[in-house]
C-alpha cells in the first residue's frame, strides 16, 4: 500500500511508521511540520525502512494538493494535530483550525483523489465525562473541552463524507490513555512539558524533575484518584495496522483502543517507584478542571472484528519501556 501519515515524526505517529516499515511492502510518505515531533525521530525511523519525509504544517492546502496529484495513496493515516487538553481551553481556535479546519481539507483531498482509506486518530476525551466510567463505541459523546470537541467534529465530517461517498472508508480509532515507549529503545515521548502521567513520572524518577503532582484524592473510586486505561504505544500502533487489514474487506468502522482495564493515579506511581527503585517525591494538587473520576474502554469490538492481538497489557512493562527511553533521552 502507499500510505500517507500525518503527524508521522510524533509519539504514536512515529510508532506505527516503525510498526509500518517492519511489516514491509508498504511505500511510507511521512507529513510533519516538526512543531512537536522531531527529526531525531525521522532520522531513527530511516535506520528501520526507507521512507519520504516531507516538512510541511498540512494548512499549506496548495502543496499538500500538488502531493496529491503525484502520489496515488492508497491510505492516509492522519495524526497531525494539537493535544493539549488545558492549552485547547484557553486557545480553542488553535485546536478548531489544527484539528478540525486542516482535517476537513484533508478529507476534501480524499475525495478529490479517490483514495479509499482513512485512519483517524481520534480519542476518548470525546465521551466526555460518562456517567459508568466505561465506554463502549455507542456510549454518548459530550466532550466537556474544545480538544475533545475538535476531534468529535473531525468524526462526524468522516461519517457524512463516507455516508455520502461508499468508496470511501474510514476507521477511527479512539485512543485511551498511550503511554511507554518502543521495546528496543529506538523511539518515545519527546513532549518536555508533558502532562501524561507514565511520563511525568519517569521524568521524575530521573530527575528532569523535582517532584510530581495528584490532581485530585477525593474521587469516588478506589483510593481516591482518577482511574485511567493505559495501553502500550506499541499495541496502539498495530491496531491501526489491524485496522488498515479490517477495511479492505468490511466497512467503516469506529473502534476503541484500550485494553479494558483501569489503574489509579496512586497504583500507576506505586508501579513506577517499584519498577524503578527510585522514591521520588509526589504531592497532592487540587482537582483539574474536567478530569472525570474513571475513563475506561470497552476495547471488546476491535478484538472481535479484527485481528488485533495486544502484546504488552502489562502496566509495568508499560512503565520499564517509557523509563527506559527517559534515561536515554
Ligand atoms: N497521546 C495520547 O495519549 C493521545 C490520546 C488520544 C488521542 N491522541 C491523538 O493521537 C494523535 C497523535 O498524538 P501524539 O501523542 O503522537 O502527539 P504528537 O504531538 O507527538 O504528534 C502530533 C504530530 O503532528 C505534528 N503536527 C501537528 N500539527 C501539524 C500540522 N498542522 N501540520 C503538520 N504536522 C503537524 C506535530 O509536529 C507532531 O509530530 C493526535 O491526533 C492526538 O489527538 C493522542
Amino acid at each position: 500500500m502507499k500510505i500517507l501519515i500525518t503527524g508521522g515524526a510524533g509519539y504514536i505517529g512515529s510508532h506505527v511508521v516503525k510498526a509500518l516499515l517492519e511489516e514491509g511492502g508498504h511505500e511510507i510518505v511521512v507529513i510533519d511540520n516538526l512543531c512537536k515531533g522531531t527529526q531525531k525521530a525521522i532520522d531513527a525511523l530511516k535506520s528501520v525502512g526507507a521512507f519520504e519525509f516531507i516538512q510541511m504544517d498540512l494548512e499549506n492546502i496548495a502543496k499538500m494538493d500538488e502531493i496529491f496529484k503525484f502520489n496515488k495513496f492508497d491510505a492516509i493515516i492522519h495524526f497531525a494535530a494539537f493535544i493539549e487538553v488545558f492549552e485547547s481551553m484557553s486557545n480553542p481556535l488553535k485546536y478548531y483550525l489544527n484539528n478540525t479546519a486542516n482535517a476537513i481539507n484533508l478529507i476534501a483531498l480524499c475525495q478529490k483523489y479517490g483514495v479509499k482509506n482513512f485512519i483517524f486518530s481520534s480519542t476518548a476525551a470525546t465521551y466526555g465525562e460518562p456517567e459508568t466510567g466505561v465506554v463502549s463505541e455507542e456510549s454518548p459523546q459530550n466532550p466537556i473541552n474544545p480538544y475533545g470537541r475538535s476531534k468529535l467534529m473531525t468524526e462526524w465530517v468522516l461519517k457524512d463524507a463516507g455516508a455520502a461517498n461508499r468508496d470511501f472508508k474510514y476507521g477511527i480509532l479512539r485512543y485511551f490513555n498511550v503511554a511507554g515507549a518502543s521495546s528496543d529503545g529506538l523511539i518515545g515521548q519527546n513532549y518536555p512539558n508533558a502532562t501524561h502521567l507514565v511520563k511525568v513520572a519517569t521524568q521524575t524518577i530521573v530527575g528532569k524533575r523535582e517532584k510530581m503532582s495528584i490532581f485530585g484524592d477525593n474521587y469516588p473510586t478506589s483510593d481516591g484518584t482518577c482511574v485511567r486505561d493505559y495501553i502500550h504505544v506499541e499495541d496502539l500502533a498495530q491496531a491501526h495496522l489491524s485496522v488498515l487489514r479490517y477495511l479492505q474487506n468490511n466497512d467503516s468502522s469506529v473502534f476503541n483502543v484500550g485494553y479494558g482495564t483501569g489503574f489509579s493515579v496512586k497504583e500507576v506511581i506505586e508501579c513506577a517507584k517499584k519498577v524503578s527503585g527510585v522514591d521520588f517525591k509526589v504531592e497532592n494538587a487540587p482537582r483539574r478542571d474536567g478530569d472525570p473520576a474513571r475513563l475506561i474502554s470497552n476495547a471488546d469490538k476491535l478484538k472481535a472484528k479484527t485481528d488485533w492481538t495486544p502484546k504488552h497489557n502489562n502496566l509495568e512493562e508499560i512503565v520499564q519501556s517509557a523509563l527506559n527511553w527517559e534515561k536515554k533521552n
